[in-house]
């Protein structure tokens, strides 16, 4: 059977949560099987779901979810270690106030080793850092509560402390809208850092949460050249097409927006000329991976179907996105087929 995995030189991906078994229908877990050959844990392995309380951590999906990775012969990604969301807050604070530095890399440390070393051997590369990059202005590095305890440095001891627990996995920078011009530049100085300072960084993962119309291929043809000049691989980690009005472009998980007026993409049947549109883009995006193939290493859809994407609850609740190929039948829409014809 034709696949998205077998058709392209790079892994394919899509995201997987919960337990398959379980939280899955039979149309579901073949349409993963059938078409990708790799997933990215899409929540479970955040630090919020791992270590909730400081010292408690909690296995049981991630370990299904690696069951279900190893039935089926489906390589599994780590997102991710160190971000700024999905965070718990006791690792920042001790007795009431903001813990120091050497507090919080400690805990960070045991976090990442702990975690790190569960699924050695198991997992094929993690997300080591998320989102560091600020968005505008000039300065480097986004304010969080990591800037301001572990200071600026954070991004190269969380590749430290990820180095010295597992030295054999490949480990990641993840970021969105680091395809555009102004946080491209701030991510080659942050990448040239860490391969400085760290001992190992094999890839930068560009997001890809682009927009209908939006999608910025020079940019991201700028991009996939300059990252995969320092040497490192280049990924497409978290693709999908907006087809609904987003105010502002790149994937702020706090940005918020209000509801506008209905639109037409907004039902459960989405206008076949937003579909046609939608294959469109997607078959420019996979040209030009395809044109690079020898840079990039691998391309996940953030979501199985238009049904599991997170776009259907952000930066609104409880809209109907169709940013995938798949629609919430698990059938392939005009997107697919676009795909599957370059
Ligand atoms: C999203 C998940 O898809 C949602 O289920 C969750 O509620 C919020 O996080 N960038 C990232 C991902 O790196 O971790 C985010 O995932 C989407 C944006």
């Amino acid at each position: 059977m034709a696949s998205l995995a077998s058709h392209f030189p790079f892994l394919v991906g899509c995201t997987i949560d919960g337990d398959p078994a379980k939280n899955y229908s039979d149309a579901e877990r073949k349409l993963t099987v059938d078409q990708f050959n790799c997933f990215t844990v899409e929540n479970s392995l955040k630090s919020q779901s791992l270590q909730p309380i400081e010292g408690q951590f909690d296995f049981a999906r991630p370990d299904k979810l690696l069951a279900f990775a190893e039935e089926h012969k489906l390589k599994m990604i780590g997102h991710c270690l160190v971000w700024h969301h999905q965070c718990p807050d006791w690792l920042f604070h001790r007795g009431g106030e903001l813990a120091d530095c050497e507090t919080v890399l400690a805990r960070l440390n045991t976090h990442i080793s702990t975690v790190m070393k569960r699924y050695k051997g198991k997992i094929i590369g993690w997300d080591v850092v998320n989102e560091a990059i600020s968005d505008g202005g000039d300065q480097q590095l986004r304010r969080s509560k990591f800037t301001e305890t572990v200071g600026e440095n954070f991004v190269v001891e969380a590749f430290k402390l990820a180095h010295a627990a597992d030295p054999d996995m490949p480990l990641y920078y993840n970021d969105y809208s680091i395809e555009q011009p102004g946080k491209r530049k701030k991510t080659i100085e942050l990448l040239k850092q860490i391969q400085k300072d760290a001992p190992r960084i094999d890839a930068v993962g560009i997001q890809g949460h682009w927009m209908l119309g939006g999608v910025p291929l020079a940019a991201i043809e700028a991009a996939i050249l300059e990252y995969a000049k320092l040497g490192l691989k280049v990924m497409i980690t978290e693709l999908d097409i907006d087809v609904l009005r987003r105010d502002k472009e790149g994937a702020d998980v706090s940005a918020t927006q209000n509801a506008t007026t209905r639109e037409a993409a907004n039902q459960l049947v989405c206008p076949p000329e937003i579909l046609k549109r939608q294959a469109d883009d997607y078959a420019a995006l996979f040209r030009l991976f395809r044109k690079h193939q020898d840079k990039i290493s691998r391309v996940t859809f953030w979501g199985l179907h238009d049904g599991r994407s997170w776009l259907n609850n952000w930066p609104i609740k409880g809209r109907i996105n169709h940013a995938l190929l798949f629609d919430r039948n698990c059938q392939p829409k005009p997107a697919y087929d676009a795909v599957m014809g370059v």
